[in-house]
């Protein structure tokens, strides 16, 4: 179970009861990646223990198919599945009006791209420190890199116009990804034109892909002490 004593904890598990409340019995559900997807993932175990509510899973990293695996969620593969019916995720940042995300400050961002480009209902849990009135204002951009030449990736990256920092992990080592790549993280001055700098980004040789959820159309469920809002509204 979650880390009950952190201070944002009630509004996640908020945001992640609503969310849970959508899934039923048959439905293929993608699993996020994070402190908030874990809780709702800890719902879906009850869930399916309470309600023998059959659900597949595709996990976004290897912690959350382990947290699966020991909550008895069944897990799958897009490949067995073809699509997904709803995923769970969280973010690192949202901006309303646009929709728009940024994820991976949790390291699993081209795990999630894929899974949610794979999904028909991409639900989006956070509390409302993550809502944010321009993308970029509160984080990185995270760029999930290949190791070979990263330093050579990583001044073409910054040609871009970002102030870049190589991502380490509590070892003080390079942090390397689920896939086995390193993560740069890119902090913006300005992201005004995400969509055109998401193609810049990835088209950069070296580059998986980033942080920038673009297009997506999420449902975004913001949980607070006090319970959960759903935006846009009536779409639940
Ligand atoms: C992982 C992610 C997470 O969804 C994001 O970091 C949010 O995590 P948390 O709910 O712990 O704030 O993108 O790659």
């Amino acid at each position: 179970m979650q880390n009950t004593r952190e201070p944002n904890f009630q509004a996640k598990l908020a945001a992640a009861g609503k969310a849970v409340e959508l899934i039923e019995s048959g439905m293929n559900v993608g699993l996020g990646t994070g402190s908030t997807a874990s809780i709702a993932i800890d719902l879906i175990g009850q869930k399916v223990a309470r309600e023998a509510l059959k659900i597949v899973a595709v996990p976004t990293s290897d912690h959350t198919a382990t947290q699966a695996l020991a909550l008895k969620i069944p897990l799958t593969t897009i490949e067995a599945v073809g699509r997904l019916d709803i995923t769970i995720d969280g973010a690192d940042q949202v901006e309303l009006k646009t929709l728009s995300l940024i994820k991976g400050l949790g390291g699993a961002l081209v795990r999630e791209k894929i899974v949610a480009f794979a999904t028909d209902k991409y639900v989006i849990v956070v509390d409302q420190s993550k809502i944010a009135e321009g993308l970029g204002n509160l984080v990185p951009v995270p760029v999930e890199i290949i190791r070979f030449g990263w330093s050579s990736t990583c001044k073409h990256l910054e040609t871009l116009g970002c102030q870049l920092t190589m991502r380490k992990g509590a070892d003080g080592e390079l942090y390397v990804s689920d896939g086995g790549n390193l993560i740069a993280d890119c902090f913006f001055a300005s992201l005004s034109q995400p969509v055109s700098l998401e193609k810049a980004i990835n088209n950069i040789a070296g580059v998986v892909d980033c942080g920038l959820f673009l297009g997506l159309n999420p449902l975004v469920v913001i949980g607070s002490a006090g319970g959960a809002r759903v935006f846009p509204g009536g779409r639940l």
